[in-house]
């Protein structure tokens, strides 16, 4: 059975009732979506309270940067508060490939949710874009841990979010050809790694191009199981202890 760690699902984009139910079959069976701005976190809200294996982390991602507001900031603890599914504080990061002439607005943004996420004690979801390095300045002040969500970095950036506290969220990159990352990969532990689909973009082999989906999770595990030579299961074991542990799923159920 396998977790989707990040996934964006829209009545825009899903059918989520037929969604999910492809999902089951696919052995897919829990979902953490990313609502990253406000209409993302008000439709995510309806879909965690739907459904039993939905849950959600919320934040605001770098793009929102110039709306975003310290109430928008004190809704989200407020929500944090009332709603037992929310398990994380995510994807807030820093974004520099689509927004770069705010960089010091992002950071601020950045580090007022890594603050929330301190004092709420939650996991945090990054997003980080040609921002390696400044990222990892900012999350080495604080003692959070979380997942590097859609990692794209060296092995040695990888090790580092590693010791500070950090999980490798890996998706459908993984089975591009030619992918870097497969070099990456085949030398971390599965003990570091989540799986996630970041839907309804980066859509894997040999759906690339398309309309992503959580229930594909299946083919960047085949992937996985063959760079790191371990049964598909097994990875499925792995990465969903990995998943519970950090987001203490039996408590939010
Ligand atoms: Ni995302």
């Amino acid at each position: 059975m396998f977790v989707d760690t990040h996934c964006h699902l829209s009545k825009d984009d899903y059918d989520i009732d037929e969604l999910i139910n492809r999902c089951k079959k696919n052995g897919v069976d829990t979902l953490i979506i990313s609502g990253c701005d406000k209409k993302g976190i008000l439709e995510g809200l309806e879909i965690i309270a739907k459904y039993p294996n939905v849950y959600m982390t919320i934040g605001f991602h770098p793009s929102e940067v110039d709306t975003t507001t310290d109430e928008d900031l004190v809704w989200l603890e407020k929500l944090v508060k009332e709603n037992k599914k929310i398990v994380g504080i995510g994807e807030i990061g820093l974004d520099y490939y689509w927004v770069k002439d705010n960089k010091e607005k992002q950071r601020l943004l950045f580090e007022k949710q890594l603050k929330l996420a301190e004092k709420l004690k939650m996991p945090i979801v990054i997003h980080s874009r040609e921002a390696t390095q400044e990222t990892y300045d900012i999350l080495k002040k604080y003692s959070l841990r979380g997942i590097i969500h859609c990692y794209s970095g060296s092995l040695e950036m990888a090790k580092e979010y590693i010791k500070l506290g950090y999980y490798i969220g890996i998706g459908g990159v993984l089975t591009f050809k030619n992918s870097k990352l497969k070099d990456v990969v085949k030398e971390l532990d599965l003990n570091n790694i989540t799986l996630e689909t970041d839907s309804p973009y980066l859509a894997p082999t040999p759906h690339r191009g398309e309309k992503n989906s959580p229930e594909y999770i299946p083919l960047i595990v085949e992937v996985l199981s063959t760079l790191k030579n371990v049964s598909q299961e097994e990875v499925g074991i792995k990465t969903t202890e990995n998943a519970y542990t950090l987001f203490d799923l039996k408590k939010h159920m």
